[in-house]
């Protein structure tokens, strides 16, 4: 089976994801907000490209079941409800709720994905939760990719360093699984950091600019390590927790 990493989503083919199970990473902030949500309760986030569109999507619903969320870059979107802070998701925020989102980067990856198998969103937050669907995975012969979610189209060293832990941390019985070389790279970015998360961010140029722009809390909860374990998977256009009422 092939376990293959991409730095950014436009580095990915349609073949490259076709059967297989996409494993989207976008640590700051996306992946780790939707994780986030879904562990404190939210019923489902819906990922939608723009405000424009969330706005319209909105008018599906009745106002008192839903959260407008989302950031334009890293600031909350002039009229939303809530940003893009994991933070501000709490359990008394997005208890029950239907959230619309956008983000820059993140839920465009996701948008961007064609014909696979199955779509999850992982980042250190959920980190053990997603790796054992990987795993189940990699057991069973289907190939995965890891798509980090970059910066508007470049590398970013967060996205990178959790894909490396992803792929360090499957079991490679000789020869049964084939990787790339973004693989191969993404394991010596993470050997290089191990747990010290919170190097990673600092050194990042996602993470320092969110620590300029006063969301520095964001980084602290962005590395806590499964402290959300859930596994948000992407079917019919909506983000849901796998579990006993949404199997796959
Ligand atoms: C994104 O999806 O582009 C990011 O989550 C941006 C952010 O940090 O809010």
């Amino acid at each position: 089976m092939r376990l293959d990493v991409f730095f950014t989503p436009n580095q990915v083919k349609p073949i490259e994801t076709a059967g297989r199970l996409v494993v989207i990473v976008d640590v700051l902030r996306a992946s780790t907000t939707v994780a986030t949500a879904l562990g404190n309760g939210a019923r489902t986030v819906i990922p939608v490209e723009g405000a424009d569109e969330v706005i319209t999507r909105s008018r599906d619903f009745a106002r008192s079941q839903i959260l407008l969320a989302g950031e334009h870059k890293m600031y909350p979107i002039t009229g939303f409800d809530i940003g893009n802070s994991p933070q501000a998701f709490t359990p008394a925020v997005v208890e029950g709720k239907t959230i619309l989102i956008t983000t820059t980067n993140g839920t465009r990856t996701l948008l961007g994905v064609q014909n696979a198998r199955d779509i999850v969103i992982a980042s250190y937050v959920n980190f053990s939760a997603v790796l054992a669907m990987m795993k189940v995975a990699a057991s069973s012969n289907t190939d995965i990719a890891i798509i980090c979610a970059g910066e508007e189209g470049s590398f970013t060293l967060e996205d990178a360093a959790c894909a490396g832990r992803y792929v360090r941390a499957i079991p490679k019985r000789a020869d049964s699984i084939q990787t790339n070389d973004a693989a191969a790279a993404s394991v010596v970015i993470e050997k290089k950091y191990g747990d010290n998360i919170a190097k990673v961010f600092k050194e990042s140029s996602h993470g320092q600019a969110l620590k300029s722009a006063g969301f520095g809390d964001d980084l602290a909860a962005a590395a806590q390590v499964d402290s959300y374990p859930v596994v948000p998977i992407y079917q019919d256009r909506q983000i849901t927790k796998l579990g006993p009422e949404r199997a796959r």
